[in-house]
């Protein structure tokens, strides 16, 4: 993870016109990053025609802007979007909010894929006690490198089970970007989604919303009293994701951006508060 270098060569006119010919709407853009990539024509040529086949960018050029920052994200991992910057804003808000006299926040990015938000939160509110959590050994790899440099820890495994115990209770800012695409609208995906990132990435089970009702169900035992969920959803699921929020004891909100198309849902651990019991089946 890096800041972003700003001065790139200007595209090579024959690459923009292979990059649009293959669909590629930023054409102009790609073409410089491809070409910024690239120490020969050979290289260049070979990426383009990587780029041409349908591999994502930022696959090809092994990072992706976010937030400002240069992450790191390897082929085979899920693609940071910049939609997600709307989840990093709310949490660091409430960071900024929290009028805590500790010195240095926990804040967990819990299905952290490449570690993106744990990154720019960190970036942004820094000094954190940052953690990050991923079942994906892959995105775990890639997670170490933008993390441990920005003093975070990174672990494996399925949602808190590898989070050190002594978090628990402790929680000031729980980030969560999980899988949340209904199984049987996988197939609708865009093909960079669909055929080059992972699947435990994209499913959330047959209503999509599997793993954000685990995150919820178990929110409660690890967040500080008064420490905040912020669960990324979309328009059409936000009002489910709310009602998994307030069984499980929190209380929700639904913020949402415009001009990112990014619905975040926000939860905060009461004092006191109990999970609802679920309905007898
Ligand atoms: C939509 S991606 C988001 C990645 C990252 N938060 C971001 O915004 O770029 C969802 C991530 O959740 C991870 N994941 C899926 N199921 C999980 C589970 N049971 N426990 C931990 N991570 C999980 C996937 O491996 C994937 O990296």
């Amino acid at each position: 993870m890096r800041g972003c270098p700003v001065p790139m060569p200007a595209p090579r006119p024959s690459v923009i016109t292979r990059l649009r010919a293959a669909g590629c709407v930023f054409a102009e853009d790609e073409a410089r990053l491809l070409g910024a990539a690239a120490a020969t024509p050979d290289e260049l040529d070979a990426l383009v025609e990587r780029r041409v086949s349908g591999l994502p960018l930022e696959h090809i050029l092994g990072w992706v802007e976010f937030c400002g920052l240069r992450i790191e994200v390897d082929a085979g991992v899920f693609v940071p979007r910049r939609r997600t910057g709307f989840l990093v804003q709310q949490a660091a808000r409430l960071l900024a909010g929290t009028g805590r006299p500790r010195p240095a926040p926990v804040v967990v990015d819990l299905c952290c894929g490449s570690g993106a938000v744990g990154a720019a939160l960190a970036a942004l509110s820094g000094p954190l006690e940052l953690h990050a959590a991923d079942i994906d050994p892959a995105a775990v790899r890639c997670a170490v490198r933008n993390i441990v440099p920005l003093a975070g820890a990174v672990h494996e495994g399925d949602l808190y089970e590898p989070l050190p115990a002594r978090l628990r209770g402790r929680v000031d800012v729980l980030a969560v970007n999980a899988p949340c695409v209904p199984s049987a609208e996988i197939g609708t995906l865009p093909q960079e989604a669909r055929l080059h990132e992972p699947r435990v990435s994209l499913d959330g089970g047959t209503d999509g919303l599997q793993v954000q009702q685990r995150v919820a169900a178990a929110a409660l035992e690890w967040l500080a009293p008064g420490g905040h969920l912020l669960v990324e959803t979309s328009r059409r699921q936000a009002s489910r994701t709310v009602e998994l929020f307030i069984r499980n004891g929190l209380t929700a909100r639904v913020s949402s951006s415009g001009a990112l198309d990014a619905t975040v849902v926000i939860g905060t651990a009461v004092v006191g508060a109990t999970a609802v019991p679920a309905d007898p089946a």
